[in-house]
Formats: C-alpha cells, sequence, structure tokens
C-alpha cells in the first residue's frame, strides 16, 4: 500500500516516514526543502533500508498538486505534514502562513477526490486551544482565538477538512493536535533541524550545551505554576510518528464511524520549564548556562493533554519518557557537531 507523507523530509514527516516503511507501507514524499534537507532522505534510507520516492515541488501550485494526484491515484492515503510552523514568523508574515497551510490544504484535498481511497491525516496542533480553562485538554475544550496566524492556519485547517468531510461521502479523516514534540531517532540519523536561531525550548537547550549559543533564556518565572515557569506536554516525536500510522490504520480498516474525527497527542504528563533544564542537566551530564528572561508575547501558562480518547479510541499511548526524549536530542546535537567538523 503506498501513502503520501507531504513535507516528508521535515522533523515529524522524517520520523513517519520510518515508522511506515517499518511496517512495511510504501512511501512517497512530496517536499519542497524550504525548511528541510534532502540528506534526511539518506538517513531514512539508513534506518530502515529503504529509499522513498521523492518528488521536489511545491503544494502552493495547483497545477502540480493536479498533475500529481493524476498520476498517483493509487494511494491509499495522505498524510498531510508540509506546512510553516513558525509562530513569530506568521505574525511578520501572515500571507504566507494562509497560502502555504490553507492554499495548499485546498489544492490537496481538491485533488484527493482522484484517489481510490480518501484518506487523509492532518498535522494540528495543541494551539488550537490557546489558553485552556481546564486541564488536562480534552478534545472537547473550547477552541480559542488564535493567538498567532500560525495557529489561526491550524483552526482554518480543521474547519476546511470538516467541511470537506460533510460534502464528500467517502472522504475520510483524522486531525492530529500535537502537544509539544521533541526528540530525535534512537539512530542519530534523522533528527530536528532548526533553520537558524531555534524558537522552540529543546533544540534551543542542546544548541546552547553544544556551545552554539550562550545560554537559554527561560522567558517568565513569575507564572501561576509551581516554579513560576511554564508547563507544557513534550511528546517523543517517535511517540508521535507512530500514532500517525495507528491513525492510518484507523482510516484504512474504516472501523471509524465518523468520517471526521480529531485526537490529542501528548504524553499527558505536563513539566515546566525548569524542569525540562534539570532533566537534560541529569539526562546529558552538562551543566546548562541558562538566565530568566521577561515572558514570550503569546505563551499559555500551562498545556497537557488529556489522552483517554486516543487511548481509548485509536488504542495508541506513549511509551517514552521526557528523559528519553532529551538523551535522544542530546545524542542528536553531539551527533550534528561530529558531522560539522
Ligand atoms: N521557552 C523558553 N526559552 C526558549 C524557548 C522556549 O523559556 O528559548 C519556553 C516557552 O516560553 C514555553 C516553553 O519553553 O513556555 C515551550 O516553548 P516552545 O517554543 O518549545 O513551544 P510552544 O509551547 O510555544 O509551542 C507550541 C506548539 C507550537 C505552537 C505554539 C503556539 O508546539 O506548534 O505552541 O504557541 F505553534
Amino acid at each position: 500500500m503506498k501513502i503520501l507523507v507531504t513535507g516528508g523530509l521535515g522533523f515529524i514527516g522524517s520520523h513517519t516516514v520510518v515508522a511506515l516503511l517499518e511496517k512495511g507501507y510504501d512511501v512517497c514524499i512530496i517536499d519542497n526543502l524550504s525548511n528541510s534537507s534532502i540528506d534526511v532522505l539518506e538517513g531514512i534510507a539508513k534506518i530502515t533500508q529503504k529509499i522513498p520516492q521523492f518528488f521536489n515541488f511545491d503544494l502552493r501550485n495547483q497545477e502540480k498538486v493536479e498533475a500529481f494526484f493524476k498520476e498517483h491515484h493509487d494511494l491509499a492515503g495522505v498524510i498531510h505534514f508540509a506546512a510553516s510552523k513558525a509562530v513569530g514568523e506568521s505574525v511578520e508574515n501572515p500571507l504566507l502562513y494562509y497560502e502555504n497551510n490553507n492554499n495548499a490544504l485546498v489544492y490537496m484535498l481538491k485533488n484527493i477526490s482522484q484517489l481510490n481511497q480518501k484518506n487523509f491525516i492532518f498535522s494540528s496542533s495543541c494551539t488550537v486551544y490557546g489558553e485552556a480553562d481546564t486541564l488536562p485538554i480534552t478534545e472537547g475544550a473550547a477552541i480559542k482565538k488564535a493567538e498567532s496566524p500560525y495557529g489561526n492556519t491550524k483552526q482554518i485547517g480543521e474547519d476546511i477538512i470538516r467541511d470537506t468531510c460533510n460534502a464528500v461521502s467517502d472522504l475520510k479523516a483524522i486531525s492530529l493536535r500535537y502537544f509539544n514534540p521533541i526528540g530525535a531517532h534512537s539512530s542519530t540519523e534523522i533528527g530536528e533541524l532548526p533553520i537558524g536561531t531555534p524558537q522552540n525550548l529543546v533544540p534551543y537547550i542542546t544548541q546552547t550545551a553544544i556551545g552554539q549559543r550562550d545560554e537559554l533564556s527561560i522567558f517568565g518565572d513569575d507564572y501561576p505554576t509551581e516554579d513560576g515557569t511554564c508547563i507544557r506536554d513534550y511528546i517523543h516525536v517517535v511517540d508521535l510518528a507512530e500514532a500517525h500510522v495507528v491513525a492510518l490504520e484507523r482510516l484504512l480498516q474504516s472501523e471509524k464511524k465518523a468520517s471526521y474525527e480529531v485526537f490529542n497527542l501528548g504524553t499527558g504528563k505536563g513539566s515546566s520549564v525548569k524542569e525540562v533544564v534539570s532533566a537534560f542537566e541529569k539526562v546529558s551530564g552538562q551543566e546548562l548556562n541558562h538566565t530568566i528572561a521577561p515572558r514570550r508575547p503569546g505563551d499559555v501558562v500551562a498545556a497537557y493533554a488529556d489522552t483517554e480518547k486516543a487511548q481509548d479510541v485509536l488504542g495508541w499511548q506513549t511509551k517514552l519518557t521526557l528523559e528519553d526524549a532529551l538523551e535522544s536530542a542530546w545524542k542528536w546535537q553531539l551527533k550534528l557537531k561530529e558531522a560539522d567538523a
């Protein structure tokens, strides 16, 4: 069975491609390399001994999308990762985000009607919940007004898919709302490759520990949490990748009753920024230079997943810990340094 993975050379995409290949699926990837590297293909091949088909084009090109689907009507499913994901950049360049994240999604869904099997999985985010009223966050929690154009593209994306499922009777789709994906594959062949200065906590930590950054700024220690720093649900990217295979199989086996479903993907455990720093110091044996800085605009105080629906309905739960994820992220950073030397 052949599965299309858009953005398959990106951070979560590449780990999902590995999980699919290891399960015996054929994979083809569309990626425009805007935030990824062609070397990732080699990493995937080293881990799996398989080379997925690769197509380098931009999904904003409607003609190319149409031509691709015309040639590949035998696809059994589509996992759509390709999107822009930097919150700050989305504030500066909102149209890039609406075009890249929403126009491309529309072109994908328009053309999915050409497929014999219309199974679609969408990368969504816990950002759709904003500052949730109650914790842990269930899938039924209110969708708050988005804090950024990026967040809005995820909300709109979910709406586009829901509406399309209502209109196209044989389209089945699942949106997966990720909490905070971190870590790397245990082989250290693939991992996160942030371009420029990392905006996310864990790559900033590992780059600081390796000496690429002077110190980590902890954004605010006066939040109403036990140690004053924000709380997030950090999920190992390998667990997250596995969840995509499980969700795909749910669609393929047509077990699901509704044509559109959403699931939270998290560990269910919240960790503060200070806890992440301590856990990193423990697993890496490195003391991390850090300082307390002002709050970062747009940050919510706390977000962690209610994992019951994913457990009950998908039969999926995380297996790896925060420490496992931080250790793998550190090993990946060491490998990148070695490759650079
Ligand atoms: N943090 C720091 N210092 C840093 C980087 C982050 O203290 O240098 C803190 C943040 O303030 C936050 C926590 O670490 O409290 C996690 O921050 P990340 O940037 O790693 O992740 P976010 O929780 O901000 O990201 C999540 C989702 C994104 C989504 C975003 C929207 O993973 O997909 O929420 O706010 F875009």
